[in-house]
């Protein structure tokens, strides 16, 4: 985790350095929530003057959002964010932005966020993490290579997954996401893709193997010239690759 976090921070210094901030793509998810701490952590030692200008000029998109969750429901990914990033780095939560899930009309909103995305040059740091059946941000299987931000529909694995979040109950996590499509993801100037403990081990490395296989989404990652891997003993499992 330290490693990945070296990286980040370099990325981050180096880019308010030359004054091309480019937008930091990020992931929600348990995967992540060590990875914030130790940033936030990392980026708070920073002399003072280098961290205004960090809050002044920070912009994220992250990659999806529940529909039907508003930024207030505490399951939401947007209240993640507030928690492990925008309080503790003393960020406008403007600056941290997510598909609205809340909007009367997600598919427009999916659209929006796509275009403010574009308006913004393009994502340069993207965060990953991997979900337990493939997907990335929340691009179910099947999926290929060209999906755009869109809405989905969560599938059951995904649903059960991601219970812990509320009460344990696959029944109470909403039945559609917003999500970034792969399209936008392969699009970032370079991705990192953070897998850790065992569980993952068999998906990850049937994302690894398979070329670009629409039954596992984050096998299309392979095929970004600057895909990043960081992942754990158990994550890699025990035979290697
Ligand atoms: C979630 C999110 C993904 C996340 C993945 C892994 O459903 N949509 O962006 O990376 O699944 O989650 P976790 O880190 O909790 O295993």
């Amino acid at each position: 985790m330290e490693a990945v976090v070296d990286q980040l921070e370099q990325g981050v210094r180096d880019s308010l350095e030359q004054q091309a901030f480019r937008p930091l793509g990020l992931a929600t998810g348990r995967t992540m929530e060590p990875l914030y701490a130790a940033l936030v952590s990392r980026l708070r030692d920073w002399p003072t003057d280098r961290l205004q200008l960090l809050r002044q000029r920070w912009l994220s998109f992250n990659l999806d959002e529940y529909v039907g969750l508003s930024p207030e429901h505490p399951s939401s990914f947007s209240a993640f964010m507030g928690h492990h990033l925008v309080r503790p780095l003393g960020l406008h939560p403007a600056q941290v932005l997510l598909p609205d899930g809340a909007a009367a009309d997600p598919e427009a909103a999916a659209d929006h966020f796509a275009a403010e995305i574009r308006s913004a040059g393009g994502i340069g740091s993207q965060l990953l993490g991997l979900g337990s059946n493939g997907h990335v941000g929340f691009n179910e299987p099947p999926c290929g290579p060209d999906m755009r931000c869109r809405v989905v529909r969560l599938s059951p694995a995904t649903r059960s997954q991601n219970a812990p979040a509320f009460q344990g109950s696959p029944g109470l996590v909403p039945e559609q996401a917003i999500t970034l499509g792969l399209h936008e993801i392969l699009a970032a100037n370079e991705l990192h893709l953070i897998v850790t403990g065992a569980p993952k081990a068999g998906i990850l490395r049937k994302a690894l193997d398979l070329d670009g296989d629409p039954e596992v989404p984050a096998s299309w990652l392979r095929r970004h010239p600057k895909l990043w891997l960081w992942v754990d003993d158990a994550a890699w499992g025990e035979e290697g690759h």
